[in-house]
């Protein structure tokens, strides 16, 4: 077969371990050729592709970002970009598809296979705000990255006595959040799917601070917000910066950490600092446990397609590799459970 291969979206610890997974493995085992899709939906909206052989992926498995680029070029946002992704594909003699993607990526492929398009998905996201799955690879590596970076911060609090806040990626959702802020030990973690008080953020660091502790490290997710609506207006006033949207929508967020701490240090009087880690979450090497499972995710999406079963996504359930139509997963924000963040963040243990 030859098999074409797109990443789209924000890139993330992994997506090369999935195309050498495809590659490597369509070569040993069908004798496929694969083509790699230059930027996302781009490539295919554009004709833009190179050939992927199995030598030149081999090594790749480590190696942050991926090798074939990545965009958010949206083929419905695109003059005749349907029309022309099909056309592209058979230009090419592309058998089959396999799109690697967040929601918006994927959500683009579903669209695209109920107009005929032989496409498998593979979930990605540094986020894990992908229903369907529960997990994405890129997440663990950005945990990873998050906590350690929490670690460092609490070091310095304790010596300066401040109140650090760390301002971690997460736009609609706080899953990076919880679990590097658990992790970390973080005094408060705020996250998009529940909007916080800023009175109440300030009155918990008081009572900490006169229970005899002197510093506090914060984790806030990009998007998370106050409840307060002028507050909320002022924050987001604060994103940096305000950019446009791109092709699905999205703008770019960034500066609630620095809109919070002068916030705390304006209420409270103890000296704040922020942090945000932005694309460091996003850049290196995986993670050992995001190698396996992009590596068991892209082998399972080269199984689907010598299957025949496209108009699917590979997903993690239950520590198994399942397929799921993409339509049960795109589109869907995976939220925080709701339990996890009231029952273990929500108790305030740092
Ligand atoms: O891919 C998801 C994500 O990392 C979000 O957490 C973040 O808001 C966004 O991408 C940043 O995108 P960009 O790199 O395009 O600014």
């Amino acid at each position: 077969m030859r098999i074409g291969i797109l990443t789209g979206g924000g890139d993330c610890p992994g997506l090369n371990a999935v195309i050498r997974a495809v590659v490597v493995g369509g070569s040993v085992t069908y004798d496929d050729e694969a083509v790699g899709f230059l930027d996302g939906w781009r490539g295919v909206v554009e004709g833009a592709a190179v050939p992927l052989l199995a030598d030149e992926c081999r090594g790749i498995l480590t190696r942050g970002g991926t090798i074939i680029g990545s965009s958010r070029t949206n083929p419905f946002a695109t003059d005749a970009g349907p029309d022309r992704v099909l056309a592209t594909v058979q230009q090419l003699g592309i058998d089959a598809l396999v799109a690697v993607g967040g929601n918006d990526t994927l959500g683009a492929a579903d669209r695209l296979a109920s107009l005929g398009l032989r496409v498998v998905g593979v979930p990605k996201t540094i986020d894990n705000d992908l229903s369907g799955t529960e997990v994405t690879f890129g997440f663990d590596t950005a945990v990873q990255v998050a906590t350690e970076a929490i670690d460092r911060l609490q070091t310095t609090a304790e010596s300066h006595h401040r109140v650090m806040v760390c301002e971690v990626m997460g736009r609609n959702v706080g899953h990076i959040a919880v679990h590097a802020g658990i992790a970390g030990g973080a005094a408060e973690i705020l996250i998009p799917e529940v909007p916080f008080s800023v009175e109440a953020v300030c009155e918990r660091l008081r009572l900490r601070h006169s229970g005899g502790r002197f510093f506090s490290t914060l984790v806030v997710a990009e998007g998370a917000l106050p409840r307060d609506e002028s507050a909320a207006a002022a924050a987001k006033g604060a994103w940096v910066p305000a950019g446009g949207t791109d092709q699905f929508g999205h703008g770019r967020l960034g500066g609630i950490g620095g809109w919070l701490a002068q916030e705390i240090e304006r209420n409270t009087g103890y000296e704040a600092r922020a942090t945000i880690l932005g694309h460091i979450q996003r850049g290196g090497s995986p993670t050992a446990f995001d190698r396996v499972l992009a590596t068991r995710f892209g082998a399972a999406a080269l199984e689907a397609v010598h299957d025949g079963e496209f108009g699917t996504m590979v997903a993690l359930q239950a520590g198994r590799i399942v397929r799921i139509p993409l339509s049960e997963a795109a589109g869907k924000a995976k939220i925080v459970d709701p339990h996890l963040f009231e029952s273990v963040a929500g108790l305030y243990l740092g």
